[in-house]
């Protein structure tokens, strides 16, 4: 990334917090790979954020490295992209305290990710994840970002983020680069396989989601148990027929078949039909990542020399706007 060959800058994190799926991987990373070669990019294994939940250390460890090879084996290039571990980078823990100081409780308390999350986990409503939405905004400010691509859940963070930036840059002229999301219509929500009303989440039931290491067996039996509804017909209807249309459009991402076509071409021909076709694709696309992740999570001394070499990389970015942030607060620096 040197200063004369800019390129626009590109952040996106996901949590180690559990198994990765579908839904990130239509929502968030298939997004990086088709954005990956107009950018500078950065995608962080945020496992600072993961702690705002509570984490069994060795699980914890277990699914960063693999998020990592996941990263890597789903086409992203750790040689040009910086693929590396938020907590490796100790700059994001130091300006999200300073970001707290120009954050709002309000408008923290208006996040619903935070309203959600402080009501499944009532015996530990604490203060990180309260104030996550202020560290999420450091790790995209740290950077001088200029595009986030998330799914739709993560539009409020992305927000805030900039409400952040705009408030700093009003006091402190210039500091951060404000940032744009990056939300496609067609990917922004993958919803759950058992409960289409709610989004695919780690946090649900295993038969809810399709792992992106999940045998091809586990998949097909999972879009066969995967509810639709009472009657027959295949219609793209998010409203009235959810379950069926989260599967054609997980379908038509895939196989990157159109609507129309998909919905012309299947009709008449029974949710079984439907089923086994996603299933299809779902296995094709996970097939080639499959295989070299499982080469990547025999290559333990690649996977450490790769994050280590990135996190410094992350680190020489991060500190040219930590220096100057610190500089404009009036932190003296001898
Ligand atoms: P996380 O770890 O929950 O999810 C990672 C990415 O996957 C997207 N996603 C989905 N997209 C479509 N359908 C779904 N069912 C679905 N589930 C998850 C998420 O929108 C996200 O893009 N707060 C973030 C992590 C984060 C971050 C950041 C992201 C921390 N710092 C800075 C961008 C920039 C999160 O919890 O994602």
């Amino acid at each position: 990334m040197s200063e004369s060959a800019r390129k626009p800058v590109l952040f996106s994190g996901i949590q180690p917090s559990g198994t990765i799926h579908l839904g990130n991987y239509i929502g968030a990373m298939s997004n990086f790979l088709l954005l990956e070669k107009d950018f500078d990019c950065l995608f962080s294994i945020v496992d600072l954020h993961a702690l705002t939940v509570r984490q069994d250390p060795a699980a914890l460890r277990r699914r960063t490295l693999e998020l990592a090879a996941l990263y890597i084996a789903s086409g992203l290039n750790p040689d040009n992209s910086i693929i590396y571990c938020q907590s490796h980078v100790p700059q994001h823990a130091e300006l999200a305290w300073i970001l707290n100081c120009f954050t709002y409780m309000g408008e923290l308390g208006r996040m619903t990710q935070f309203k959600d999350k402080a009501a499944s986990h009532k015996d530990n409503i604490n203060a990180g994840l309260f104030t996550y939405p202020v560290l999420m905004a450091a790790d995209i400010l740290l950077y001088q970002t200029d595009v986030v691509p998330v799914g739709a859940d993560q539009k409020q963070h992305l927000e805030i983020t900039r409400d952040i930036a705009e408030r700093f840059n009003a006091i402190h002229p210039g500091v951060f680069r404000v940032p744009e999301p990056y939300i496609p219509k067609e990917t922004a929500k993958v919803m759950s396989l058992m409960d289409p009303e709610r989004k695919m989440s780690k946090s649900d039931p295993e038969d809810s989601y399709i792992a992106l290491t999940d045998s091809e067996d586990e998949v097909r039996r999972k879009f066969r148990r995967a509810v639709t509804d009472s009657e027959a017909d295949i219609r793209f209807d998010p409203e009235n027929k959810p379950g069926v249309s989260n599967l054609l459009s997980i379908l038509s991402t895939l196989s990157k078949e159109s609507m129309d076509s998909l919905v012309s071409r299947l009709s008449g021909q029974g949710y079984g039909k439907l089923k086994e076709e996603a299933a299809q694709a779902a296995i094709e696309t996970l097939r080639p990542i499959q295989a070299r992740y499982n080469e990547l999570m025999k290559d333990k001394e690649y996977m450490a020399n790769t994050l280590r070499h990135n996190a410094e990389r992350a680190q020489a970015l991060a500190q040219r706007t930590l220096r100057k942030v610190y500089k404009k607060l009036g932190l003296y620096q001898p």
